[in-house]
């Protein structure tokens, strides 16, 4: 008899992230052209890839994460060449975002070449592509010598794995090979960019600013105001096309309720050490998700303090956030409670996640 595909053995390779030894990207390839899964490590984020090509591998995809056949998967390439075979068309954007950004954390739709297969693409008429430049990926794609599909290596509704720990957290028994070569570097996911609206618009923010595009297209807009409300949600997505699958608040749901406070430091430390005696006179034990500056406030309180870094250092909080998130969960917290970290820079992009694990609420004081 067959082993369930459910209970397949998974293999942790260490891969040196800067000078990837070729006979394991090897074995690596060699299960993707057999149509098999691998989790390999990108610049923002553990991807669970599969030969872009092949549908039935595609289909794997999906069967391992859980995932909806109707949330669209990022293709990923090496080289620029590689994005005539996978889009019918090119916009002179595409080219000077690409020079400015690629490899890096960019995602850009563009239009389905004929060689994309619809499971990929959900259907849409549209593709997500884009270069990652964590070394490990681009030698990986280059040996497969296709390009590789790859979400985020978590189960459905869960947190991004910025570690290959994460993400055998995640799939473990159903996946072969996870290729680990240590932590993310930029920890959010790519900026996904849709080019085929004019002025450009953000779909999703990610580990390439706002602020960045701009010096290359100044009339990029930042994402649409997310709505909290569920009915409001449905009621928007009937009035517009839906902009982005899978970009729906609903589409996360937290294994532990977080609340997100916002306002000046002050009020949100005062607000957050209320909530939390709240809690804790209830018998709940509180996680708090906050900067290095606020960590006297909450010392000695009880509460699992995570820290993610200076509170003016966006990038260095990207690194930190998933598994920050992944650390409290670990820990059995009732609650996070966490602060808000602004929105220059990588802080769209943090409060867009940390908004998404809220429910899409944020708690102004
Ligand atoms: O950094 C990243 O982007 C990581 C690494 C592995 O590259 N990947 C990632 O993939 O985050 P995933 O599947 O978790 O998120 C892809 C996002 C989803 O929000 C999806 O809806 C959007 O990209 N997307 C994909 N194709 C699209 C399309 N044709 N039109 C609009 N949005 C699309
Ligand atoms: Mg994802």
């Amino acid at each position: 008899m067959q082993p369930s595909r459910q209970h397949i053995h998974t293999e942790i390779i260490k891969v040196h992230p800067t000078q990837p030894e070729p006979s394991l990207i090897e074995h690596a390839a060699r299960l993707l052209r057999a149509g098999e899964l691998v989790v390999f490590p990108t610049e923002t984020v553990y991807g669970l890839g599969a030969d872009a090509l092949q549908t039935a591998a595609l289909e794997r995809i999906f069967v391992a994460k859980g995932r909806p056949f109707s949330d669209p998967l990022i293709v990923h390439i090496a080289d620029e060449a590689s994005l005539e075979r996978l889009t019918t068309f090119i916009p002179e954007q595409a080219r000077r975002l690409a020079s400015a950004f690629w490899p890096g954390p960019l995602t850009l739709i563009l239009p389905r070449g004929p060689r994309v297969p619809h499971l990929a693409t959900a259907g849409l008429e549209t593709v997500a592509i884009r270069m990652p430049r964590h070394p490990v990926a681009l030698a990986l794609i280059r040996a497969l010598g296709s390009p590789i599909a790859a979400p985020s290596a978590n189960r459905f509704m869960h947190v991004s794995p910025t570690t290959a720990q994460h993400a055998y957290t995640d799939l473990a028994g159903r996946i072969p090979l996870i290729l680990d070569s240590g932590p993310c570097e930029v920890g959010v996911e790519s900026t996904v960019l849709n080019l085929r609206t004019e002025p450009p618009i953000i779909l999703r923010p990610g580990g390439v600013s706002l602020e960045a595009l701009r010096t290359v297209l100044p009339d990029v807009q930042p994402p649409r105001q997310q709505i909290a409300n569920h009915a409001d949600q449905m009621a928007h997505s009937e009035t517009s096309a839906q902009p982005s699958p899978g970009q729906l608040l609903t589409h996360y749901a937290p294994a532990i309720p977080l609340l997100l406070y916002n306002g000046s430091v002050e009020a949100m430390r005062a607000a957050m050490l209320l909530e939390m005696k709240r809690r804790q006179e209830q018998g709940e034990f509180v996680g708090v998700l906050v900067a290095d500056e606020d960590v006297a406030t909450f010392q000695g309180s009880g509460a699992l303090i995570n820290t993610l870094g200076k509170a003016d250092d966006p990038v260095q909080i990207a690194t930190a956030l998933f598994a920050g998130l992944r650390a409290l969960e670990d820990a059995h917290v009732h609650v996070i409670l966490c602060r808000n970290f602004g929105d220059h820079g990588l802080g769209l992009a943090i409060r867009d996640r940390l908004l998404k694990a809220a429910g899409g609420k944020i708690i102004d004081v």
